[in-house]
């Protein structure tokens, strides 16, 4: 098992990561000096997969336990569902010191840390994240929000949980496909702040691949523990958070030109390629980096070229994105893998080269 201490400028809470832990919940809970109630909230889908035995650990050590079940996806991340969530736990008469339970991936993470946000103005949260893209990136952070209308997470808090439990056996349920999507951000921590941490993806990739947990354990462990050191530095997301939006500028683009077919991270691994390549041909990333870099996000099965998207959609999506500033469109670059730089001195027109020159001729795989 591995801990992960973050410490916030009010709470400091752990993260443990480790295989079977989700039987340990209720002693855990308990630890923390929690009795009486509980509430999961998770998918049904992750309901038919684990809610049973996570209820079943909760009721062991002595806990009255609700398990609630939301359909998968993108869509519950609503304030219709978050009201509706509301009223079943004023019926079950959770109470102010009543923890709230989020077992699943990120939608009910995000939507789950918003209703423990709000419900009598914040009750302790716990998080139980069950896909790599929540172990070792989403879940962290204190980011929790619904969308509104067609704007994604416009409504939310920042708001920490108490404990979260990684338990990196119940990766194993996770598709080829969605294993992959998580891969990518934690890549992206290597890339931005850990060297070392991306030669050891180098190497364990397969291992990763084929759910060795030891392995597991360990790259969740330090995906979630370089993610939290840029979390405690800044908090309120003011600055220094930026640097996690490296691979994210292009991403977002070809994610939203795809209409949304081509997944988070997968978009985010080929903006990783596109935005080191725009570094080296500004004389700031050797190809050898770059290489490197192409040859650990093919390993981990994700896409390296923009399936056949129009160059000029793309970059009116990126001058659209939230984030620009004065018209200027911000960069994080990197200048070796573990170090980047933020910039938005960068020209659109080797923007609209480099997306040309990315350009696959083969489809991105859709399918499981
Ligand atoms: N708060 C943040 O800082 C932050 C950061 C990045 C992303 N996000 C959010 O995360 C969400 C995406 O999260 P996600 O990729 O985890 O997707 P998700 O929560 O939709 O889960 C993906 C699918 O996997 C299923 N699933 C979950 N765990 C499983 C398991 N162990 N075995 C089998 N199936 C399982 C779910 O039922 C769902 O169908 C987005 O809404 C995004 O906005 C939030
Ligand atoms: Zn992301």
């Amino acid at each position: 098992m591995e801990k992960v201490s973050v410490k916030l400028s009010r709470n400091s809470y752990d993260i443990i990561i480790g295989s079977g832990l989700l039987s340990q919940t209720g002693a855990r809970l308990r630890e923390l000096g929690f009795t009486g109630k509980a509430v999961i909230i998770t998918d049904s889908r992750v309901k038919t997969l684990y809610g049973d035995a996570l209820k079943q650990s909760l009721t062991d050590s002595g806990f009255e336990a609700l398990l609630i079940d939301v359909p998968p996806g993108e869509e519950q991340k609503s304030l219709e569902t978050a009201g509706r969530l509301y009223y079943q736990l004023t019926d079950f008469f959770a109470e102010r010191n009543t923890p709230i339970l989020a077992l699943g991936g990120g939608v009910i993470g995000d939507l789950t840390g918003f209703v423990a946000a709000t419900y009598m103005r914040g009750v302790p949260l716990i998080q139980i994240p069950t896909t790599l893209l929540s172990q070792g990136d989403s879940s962290i952070g204190g980011k929790t929000a619904v969308n509104h209308g067609k704007l994604k997470n416009m409504v939310g808090a920042f708001y920490h949980p108490r404990l979260t439990i990684s338990d990196v056996s119940t990766l194993k349920t996770l598709s080829k496909r969605e294993l992959s999507d998580g891969l990518s951000e934690i890549i992206k921590h290597g890339v931005i702040l850990d060297g070392e941490f991306f030669s050891y993806l180098e190497k364990n990739l397969a291992k990763i691949r084929a759910l060795d947990e030891p392995v597991l354990e360990k790259v969740v462990a330090r995906s979630a523990a370089i993610k939290a050191g840029v979390v405690e530095k800044d908090e309120l997301d003011l600055g220094l958070r930026n640097i996690l939006n490296y691979g994210h500028t292009v991403g977002h683009a070809i994610e939203s030109v795809s209409g949304l077919k081509i997944w988070h991270g997968e978009a985010v691994a080929i903006g990783m390629l596109a935005e080191a390549d725009i570094s080296n041909r500004l004389g700031k990333l050797s190809t050898k980096e770059l290489d490197r870099l192409e040859t650990v996000i093919a390993a981990a099965g994700l896409p390296t070229h923009i399936p056949s998207l129009p160059a000029k959609a793309l970059m009116q999506a990126m001058q659209h994105d939230k984030k620009i500033v004065a018209g200027k469109i911000k960069f994080v670059l990197p200048k070796k893998i573990g170090e980047v730089l933020i910039t938005d001195e960068v020209n659109p027109s080797l923007v609209e080269e480099v997306l040309r020159d990315w350009k696959g001729s083969t489809e991105v795989t859709t399918s499981g």
